[in-house]
């Protein structure tokens, strides 16, 4: 196996329309519903396999109709899944994704057991067995955050590379994560995200501090496209001009995009090039998976 993906697998109920939800029993139109693979971690790995790399990913889901339809997006798109138990009593995670025609977006999520993984699902077996390992979602995960950090020490002791998106915190804690981030190869946070966990506004700053200890940092910029930072290096790398039809997963995509990149032996401004055109590309469809690029697709886009 190249990788392993470790975290949030669910269906995603991706809705759209020129429309803010109304209470006081409102009815109101939309003008398209889809439901479709979620889960950043889901959505990277079907991304990573996508682009060939052989993935495993490591996720709980329920014995449901939900769990059911995830395990079946994941197998159809190659991802081998490894369920390190079976969830009884607990549902299948789930998010309602309301998707503005001005690209705004409004997410529900039921955790289920998108919180049910712990440090010790993470085996030495497992790292043992892949070039690189990738955790999504940490802030919906907090008993795998508690010991994240000995995880990806494991991981290096092992001589297997690591990344981390942290996803958005949504209690708005924003809990310190600096021992994990000392030990992370690559941080691939949004804007918005690299600002929250570091307490920094200056983005450059936010970006040495971590740099300092080690970390590579690879940020996501939407439509901008991303910039990184590298002990020795940064780089900018511009968004491509798709027809955008849905936003949702394109951060995912975009980490596929660039582990694929780094572990075919691309220097870090060729990785983050693959990042950003896969990131656009897969905006091209509704739902995180439904455009995701082949390498075909990326070297066309990058030239
Ligand atoms: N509107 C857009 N047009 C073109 N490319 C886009 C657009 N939005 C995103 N992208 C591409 O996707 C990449 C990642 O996007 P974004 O900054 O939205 O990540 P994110 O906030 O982590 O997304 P998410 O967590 O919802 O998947 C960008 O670097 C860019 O290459
Ligand atoms: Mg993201």
């Amino acid at each position: 196996m190249d990788l392993l993906v470790v975290g949030d697998a669910n269906p995603d109920l991706v809705l759209r329309g020129d429309v803010r939800p109304r209470f006081g029993q409102a009815e109101q139109l939309l003008t398209g519903a889809d439901l479709v693979l979620g889960g950043s971690a889901a959505i990277t790995a079907a991304g990573c396999a996508r682009l060939g790399l052989e993935t495993a990913l490591l996720t709980v889901i329920g014995d449901d109709a939900f769990g059911g339809m995830t395990r079946q997006r994941l197998e159809e798109r190659g991802v081998r899944i490894v369920l390190p138990r079976t969830a009884t009593g607990i549902p299948t995670g789930l998010s309602v994704i309301l998707s503005l025609q001005d690209d705004d977006r409004a997410i529900l999520t039921l955790p289920g057991t998108i919180a049910a993984l712990r440090p010790e699902d993470v085996t030495d077996a497992h790292l043992a067995a892949v070039r690189h390992v990738h955790v999504a979602s940490l802030y919906l995960q907090p008993r795998l955050a508690a010991g994240l950090a000995d995880v990806f020490a494991r991981a290096r002791a092992l001589g297997v590379s690591t990344s981390l998106d942290t996803n958005w915190d949504p209690t708005g804690r924003w809990e310190s994560i600096t021992e994990i981030l000392a030990n992370t190869g690559y941080f691939l946070p949004n804007v918005n995200e690299l600002r929250a966990v570091t307490g920094e506004h200056d983005l450059d700053r936010a970006a040495a501090h971590l740099v300092r200890t080690g970390t590579t940092v690879v940020m996501k910029n939407g439509a901008a496209g991303a910039r990184a930072w590298w002990p020795g290096g940064d780089c900018v790398a511009p968004g491509h001009d798709v027809n955008v039809v849905d936003t949702t997963g394109a951060g995912d995509s975009f980490n596929a995009g660039f582990l694929a990149g780094r572990l075919a032996g691309l220097p870090m401004t060729g990785a983050v090039g693959w990042a950003t055109a896969a990131g656009s590309l897969s905006t091209r469809a509704s739902g995180g998976t439904g455009a995701q690029a082949t390498l075909d697709d990326l070297r066309v886009t990058v030239g």
